[in-house]
This record gives C-alpha cells, sequence and structure tokens, in this order.
C-alpha cells in the first residue's frame, strides 16, 4: 500500500515544500499543524489535520488513524530574538512540544521520526567549516531547545529502539520552482526576503546588521540552502531509515559561505533592481560567519544540493515580492 508521513508543521515553510515533494515523491503527506505561524492554504498535497503536538492525546489519535510509516517533524518556534526576550514559549514549543510528539509515536508504535534540527545548536563555532563533530554550543534558548531536542531524540532512541535522522539546516531560503509556494513568515526577519521586500519598495531598505565584521566586505557569512533542497533531503532521510539505515545527525548546508554584500549583488544581477541599505549596529547573538561541511550527508543520505547556487535562489523567491527575474 501506498507509503504515508505525519508532517507536524507541514503548512510552515520548510514542512509544505516538503509535503509536496513527498507527494511527488508518491509518498502521502499528512499534515498536522496548529496554524500558529503555519498557513491553510500551503496545505495542498494530502489530509490536514488542524491539532498541537503539546496535545499527546490528540496526536497519538491522529496516528492510531493515518498509521504513517514515518514522522517528520517541523513544529517550532524559529526566530532567535523572540527566543531571547520569551524563552518559556521556545522551552514549551520545542523541547516539551518534541518530548509530546515521542511520546505519542511511542503509543501508537511508530518508530522512525525526522527531526529539524539548526545550525544554530552550534553557536559560533571554533572552526569553519562546521562538522557535525564541532562542538554544540548554542549561544540563544533557540539553539539550545534545539540541542536538547537532539539529545531527547538520543536518549528515546536508546531506550526505545526509535530511528531518527537529525537534519541541521544551515539557512533556508527561496521558494518552490514552480512557483506554487513561496517564504511567508509574518513578521518576517530573514535576510533574504527582508532584501527583496526593500528591492521592490514594499519596505523603504534593508538595515544590514553591522558592517565590521572580521569577513571580506564586513557583513555577516552564511550558508543558504534551497529550500527545495531541504525538503529533498528530507525524502532521502526517509529512505534511509526505511532502508534499516543507522541513526544520524548531519548538516544541511552547501558549504559555502556568502556575505550579506554577495547576496545584494545577486539580487541586483537577477532582478535588475538595486536593494537600497542601512548599516545598523550589530544584531546581539549573530555569529560572524557559518557553513557547513556537507560531506556526511553527501556519504550517508546521498544528498547534494541542486538549486542552492545564489542565483536560482533568487530567481526562485522574487515572484513573491512583485519582482521579474532577468533571463
Ligand atoms: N540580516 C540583516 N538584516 C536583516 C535580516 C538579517 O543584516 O534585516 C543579517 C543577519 O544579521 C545575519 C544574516 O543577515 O547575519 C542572516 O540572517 P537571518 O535572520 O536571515 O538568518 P540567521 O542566520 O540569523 O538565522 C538562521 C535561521 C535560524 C537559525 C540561525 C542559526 O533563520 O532559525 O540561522 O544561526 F537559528
Amino acid at each position: 500500500s501506498q507509503r504515508k508521513v505525519l508532517v507536524a508543521g507541514g503548512a510552515g515553510y520548510i514542512g509544505s515544500h516538503t509535503a509536496k515533494l513527498l507527494h511527488s515523491n508518491d509518498i502521502e503527506p499528512i499534515v498536522f499543524d496548529n496554524l500558529v505561524t503555519g498557513h491553510r492554504s500551503s496545505v495542498r498535497w494530502g489530509p490536514f489535520v488542524h491539532g498541537d503536538i503539546l496535545d499527546t492525546s490528540g496526536l497519538t489519535r491522529t496516528l492510531m488513524q493515518y498509521k504513517p510509516d514515518a514522522v517528520v517533524h517541523f513544529a517550532a518556534s524559529a526566530y532567535v530574538g523572540e527566543s531571547v526576550e520569551d524563552p518559556a514559549k521556545y522551552y514549551r514549543n520545542n523541547v516539551i512540544g518534541t518530548v509530546s510528539l515521542l511520546d505519542a509515536c511511542r503509543q501508537a508504535k511508530i518508530d522512525k521520526i525526522i527531526f529539524s534540527s539548526s545550525c544554530a545548536t552550534y553557536g559560533t563555532p571554533q572552526a569553519l567549516p562546521i562538522t557535525e563533530t564541532t562542538a554544540q554550543q548554542p549561544i540563544n534558548p533557540y539553539g539550545r531547545t534545539k540541542l536538547i531536542a537532539e539529545q531527547v531524540l538520543r536518549d528515546y532512541a536508546t531506550a526505545y529502539d526509535l530511528k531518527y535522522v537529525a537534519l541541521r539546516y544551515f539557512n533556508a531560503c527561496g521558494a518552490d520552482p514552480d512557483g506554487e509556494l513561496g517564504e511567508w513568515h509574518e513578521p518576517e526577519t530573514h535576510l533574504i526576503p527582508r532584501a527583496l521586500l526593500a528591492a521592490s519598495a514594499a519596505i523603504s531598505h534593508l538595515g544590514i546588521f553591522g558592517d565590521d565584521y572580521d569577513t571580506e566586505d564586513g557583513t555577516c557569512v552564511r550558508d543558504y540552502i534551497h529550500v527545495t533542497d531541504l525538503a529533498r533531503a528530507h525524502v532521502l532521510a526517509l529512505e534511509h531509515l526505511i532502508n534499516g539505515g543507522p541513526n544520524l545527525a548531519v548538516n544541511l548546508g552547501t558549504g559555502r559561505g556568502l556575505s550579506i554584500g554577495e547576496i545584494l549583488k545577486a539580487i541586483a544581477r537577477v532582478t535588475g533592481r538595486q536593494v537600497p541599505v542601512d548599516i545598523n549596529p550589530r544584531r546581539a547573538g549573530d555569529p560572524p560567519a557559518l557553513y557547513a561541511d556537507p560531506a556526511l550527508a553527501r556519504e550517508t543520505l546521498g544528498f547534494s544540493p541542486e538549486y542552492s547556487d545564489i542565483d536560482t535562489i533568487i530567481r526562485t523567491a522574487a515572484p513573491f515580492f512583485g519582482l521579474e527575474s532577468r533571463a
């Protein structure tokens, strides 16, 4: 019979792109989402269940009803700044929420989990590129909640024979190449959407958080990876677990770091629009440079990015901001 996967947080940005890709790989995505930050209109490739992962018995009932082969767990709060202001929300949603989800899986006898972790678990690394053995020393509550959730997964795996893949995303960006889904956060805090809003004059300018870092042009360097590539890594992780592969924690990045200056140049090149900018003070908790060593994901999952060159990222994202791309 057809494979099924429960996608917790499947109405959100990365979750909805993954639901679409699961469907196109003949796997039915059952989206479970509380719609606090997700969008009902982004759920189009399978059934939708309105629920909260903190409701263990409601989630258990849903799992018993659909009997999925695995759970992909995206449901979390994900603003670094907000996690400093309101850590209670982050420990509740991201740590207690994960424990609740894993308990529901145990009760429903679902033993395969794919978990959304983050490069934020590494904090400011001692050396680059970041490998999976780089010390995980998060510098904000968001990163700590993701690290604790990884540790919970590992302990549950040992004790209860759970199988998991933890995927440590670097900077997710871009949009569905078919134009059916985009990046849609409220408020929007991420660099590329804010730069495109400024390029389209929907906001007056992009505030750059510091241009005096010890990097080539003084702005922060990040590893920007296309959301459709991230989505495909989930399909590969699922195949890995179904084929009996071992538990894994892997980085999902390109191995290439880009400065904010390089992103703005790409926007000008692809859309023909200059991004008006202001130089603001540094944002608290921003490491100067982060980029992944992508080798382990390639070796264990056969993953390599296809859409993550910066021009493709900008070209796929631009239409959601009313911008056209040059041929
Ligand atoms: N930036 C600006 N101006 C803006 C927005 C961002 O200059 O208006 C800068 C940031 O200071 C940073 C870079 O652009 O240097 C990227 O910022 P984002 O907010 O887009 O992404 P972050 O790297 O801060 O955050 C991402 C994920 C988080 C994750 C974090 C790990 O969104 O979930 O990586 O470092 F925790």
